[in-house]
């Protein structure tokens, strides 16, 4: 398709390109983007400039996601819990997808990308809605890539919001108790419309989950890295994707 030829003429020749198979790629990968901090740190350099250098590496890696037609894409960008951080770099965190999307949505427009969130989107500040807002719509009726950002995004608010959901089908009598099953959970999720994630990678060396889609990880694969996110790149992603190869999903079978 005549869209796809800018990302199809970038260089893409690297020793580990070569043995990534095109068959048995995960459909959906999750990202924990970790990181940003630790690399800025290490630069001398505040915090934010982390979080700018990492928006740089989810184009890289949207880029490829597309080139290689991945299903689905989610980015953990802002948990629950990071409200507790301190004003400044909250503030400074919520003005990034507008800085994002002004650089980069016609492009994922081009590229038949589907912008998606997952989270409680009713808490973010009005800026930041609206400029997610605008690339939802815009990219409402294309049909390639689902790129999903989880913004407030927790996974026991949740799933709490789906028990409420559904409590309260029970209580107005639109279910009975013994409805309730995987798939119904599964609808009430925020990531109703997703299938689950196949790749859970975590960047920059926690080894932990942080909140993020507990449920739906139950058969991931995990992949970590000690790469903060910003070093994080399109050979990094391949990499991930090899190893992902390798794995032998066994879903509790032999
Ligand atoms: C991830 O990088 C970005 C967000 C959580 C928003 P961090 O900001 O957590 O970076 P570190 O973990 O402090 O290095
Ligand atoms: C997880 O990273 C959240 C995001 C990447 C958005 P954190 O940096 O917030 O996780 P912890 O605090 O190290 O568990
Ligand atoms: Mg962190």
């Amino acid at each position: 398709m005549a869209f796809r030829i800018p990302f199809l003429k970038r260089k893409l020749k690297t020793e580990i390109n070569t043995e990534l198979s095109l068959e048995n790629l995960p459909k959906h990968v999750a990202i924990i983007m970790d990181g940003n901090g630790r690399w800025a740190k290490q630069r001398g350099l505040p915090r934010a400039a982390g979080h700018k250098e990492g928006m740089t590496t989810i184009k890289k890696i949207v880029s490829k996601a597309v080139e290689l037609n991945l299903e689905a894409l989610t980015l953990y960008a802002f948990s629950t819990e990071n409200w507790k951080r301190p004003k400044t770099e909250v503030e400074y965190i919520m003005k990034l997808p507008s800085q994002f999307l002004d650089t980069y949505l016609q492009e994922l427009v081009d590229n038949n990308v589907q912008v998606r969130t997952i989270g409680d989107f009713s808490k973010l500040p009005e800026h930041t809605q609206k400029a997610v807002q605008t690339s939802i719509d815009r990219t409402a009726s294309n049909t390639g890539l689902i790129l999903n950002f989880a913004l407030n995004y927790g996974s026991r608010a949740e799933m709490l919001d789906a028990l409420k959901g559904i409590a309260h089908d029970v209580e107005a009598k639109r279910i009975a108790i013994d409805d309730i099953n995987e798939e119904l959970i599964n609808q009430k999720l925020y990531t109703h419309f997703l299938n689950d994630p196949d790749l859970l990678i975590r960047t920059s060396g926690e080894v932990r989950l942080s909140n993020f889609l507990l449920w739906q990880v139950a058969y991931s694969e995990f992949y970590f890295t000690d790469v903060y996110w910003p070093d994080f790149d399109e050979n990094e992603f391949v990499k991930a994707l090899i190893v992902y190869q390798s794995r032998k999903r066994r879903y509790g079978g032999i």
